[in-house]
C-alpha cells in the first residue's frame, strides 16, 4: 500500500515524539511492504514564527489532500500573549474545522503494567480502565457564536448543537459500542442546558436503531465524580466538544500517563484523518529527550486502524508497546519510583522508547 501522510510536528515536545511515530510507521511499512511518504505541514507557533499565521490555508490544503494528517502538539508560553486568533490553538481548531473531523475518538485505556501509576487505589482499578471517549470536535462552544461588547465589560460564548450534528457523533458512539462492551454513556447538563436536552432526545430516537446497545445518561458533574469513583463502570462515553476535552484530561491520568493517550479525530470518511497524542507541548521538556513518545506512537496505530484500515499493522504496533512495557522500559513520567527504575537500567528517553518498539515490532 503506498500512502502519503502529512506530518505536523509543531511546537515543544511534538518534533519530538512524531519522529519516534514516524520511525514505528517506517518499521511497519519495512515489514509488512508498503511505502509511507510524508510531507512536512507547518502549524501553531513555528506557522506564527514564519507566516505570522497560525495555520495559513496552503497549509491546510497539503493536510486535506494527504492520505492521513499525524500532529505532535502546537503552543507554548512564547506564543501564550497574543491576541485569540493568532494563537497556537487556533491552528487546531482551523484544522479541525477544515478537515471536518466531527468525531474524536479518545481511547483511555489503562495498561496493567502500569497500574501503579495510576493515582487511584488498586480495589477501584482492579477490574481495569478500558474508556473510549468520543468527543464531539467541531460544533458547540468553541465553534459557536463569540463576542464581547463595545464597553469589554460582558463577554459570551454560544453553546449550540443541531439534531445533525449530534445525531452523527452519537452514531460513532453506537457504532463504537457495538464492536466494545455494548454500552453509551451520554455525558451532558440537562438539568440546565436546552443544548443537553436536544442531545438527550436525539440519544433516544437513535439508540432504537442500536436495541443491544445498553444506553445511559449521566451530568456531567456526576461524570467527572464517578470517573474517579468507579471507571470500569463506562464503556463508551459520548459528549460534547468541551465536556470531552474535560473529562479526556481526566481520564488520561487515571491510566497513568498523559503521555499514554492517543487520539483519532475523523470525519464522514471522505477525506483524511487528524491523529494527535491528547497531551500538549510541554515546552519545558522539549528537545530534551525526555517526553514519552508511546501516545504518538499509538496515534499512529489508530492512523493504520481507522484511515489505512491495516487492522494488523495497528495491532503490531499496540503489541509492540505492550511488550516494551511488559520488559519494563519506562519514560521518566510513567517510572512511578524513578531511583529504582534508573538502578534497574531501565529509565529510557524518548528516542530509546521509540528504538525499543520498533526493535519490539520487528522481533514479533
Ligand atoms: C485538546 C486541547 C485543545 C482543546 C486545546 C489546545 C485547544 O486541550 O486537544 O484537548 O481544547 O481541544
Ligand atoms: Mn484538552
Amino acid at each position: 500500500m503506498n500512502k502519503e501522510i502529512a506530518l505536523i510536528r509543531g511546537d515543544g515536545i511534538g518534533p519530538d515524539v512524531v519522529e519516534e511515530a514516524v520511525k514505528v510507521l517506517n518499521s511497519v511499512a519495512k515489514k509488512y511492504n508498503h511505502v509511507f511518504f510524508y510531507k512536512e505541514v507547518i502549524a501553531g507557533g513555528r506557522a506564527i514564527d514564519m507566516f505570522n499565521n497560525p495555520l495559513p490555508k496552503e497549509q491546510l490544503e497539503l493536510c486535506l489532500n494527504a492520505d492521513s494528517v499525524l500532529l505532535g502538539a502546537v503552543g507554548g508560553p512564547k506564543w501564550d500573549n497574543l491576541e485569540q486568533n493568532l494563537r497556537p490553538e487556533k491552528a487546531l481548531l482551523g484544522l479541525r474545522g477544515g478537515m471536518k473531523v466531527f468525531a474524536n475518538l479518545r481511547p483511555a485505556h489503562m495498561f496493567p503494567q502500569l497500574k501503579s501509576a495510576s493515582p487511584l487505589k488498586d480495589e477501584i482499578i482492579a477490574s481495569g480502565i478500558d474508556i473510549l471517549i468520543v468527543r464531539e470536535l467541531t460544533g458547540g462552544i468553541y465553534f459557536g457564536e463569540k463576542g464581547m461588547s463595545p464597553d469589554g465589560n460582558s463577554a459570551w460564548d454560544t453553546e449550540m448543537y443541531s439534531k445533525k450534528e449530534i445525531e452523527r457523533i452519537l452514531k460513532v458512539g453506537f457504532e463504537a459500542a457495538e464492536k466494545r462492551c455494548k454500552k453509551v454513556t451520554v455525558v451532558d447538563k440537562a438539568n440546565i442546558l436546552s443544548s443537553s436536552r436536544l442531545w438527550r432526545t436525539v440519544a433516544e430516537n437513535i439508540h432504537r436503531e442500536y436495541p443491544e446497545i445498553e444506553l445511559n445518561f449521566l451530568y456531567v458533574d456526576n461524570a467527572a465524580m464517578q470517573l474517579v469513583r468507579n471507571p470500569s463502570q463506562f464503556d463508551v462515553i459520548a459528549t460534547s466538544n468541551m465536556f470531552g476535552d474535560i473529562l479526556s484530561d481526566e481520564a488520561s491520568q487515571l491510566t497513568g500517563s498523559i503521555g499514554l493517550l492517543a487520539s483519532a479525530s475523523l470525519g464522514d470518511g471522505s477525506g483524511p484523518g487528524l491523529y494527535e497524542p491528547i497531551h500538549g507541548s510541554a515546552p519545558d521538556i522539549a528537545g530534551k529527550n525526555i517526553a514519552n513518545p508511546l501516545a504518538a506512537i499509538l496515534s499512529a496505530a489508530l492512523m493504520l486502524r481507522y484511515d489505512f484500515k491495516l487492522e494488523d499493522e495497528a495491532l503490531a504496533i499496540e503489541n509492540a508497546v505492550n511488550s516494551v512495557l511488559d520488559e519494563g522500559w519506562r519514560t521518566l513520567d510513567i517510572a512511578g519510583n524513578v531511583e529504582k527504575t534508573r538502578a534497574l537500567g531501565k529509565l529510557v528517553g524518548t528516542k530509546e522508547m521509540g528504538d525499543r518498539v520498533v526493535s519490539a515490532l520487528l522481533n514479533n
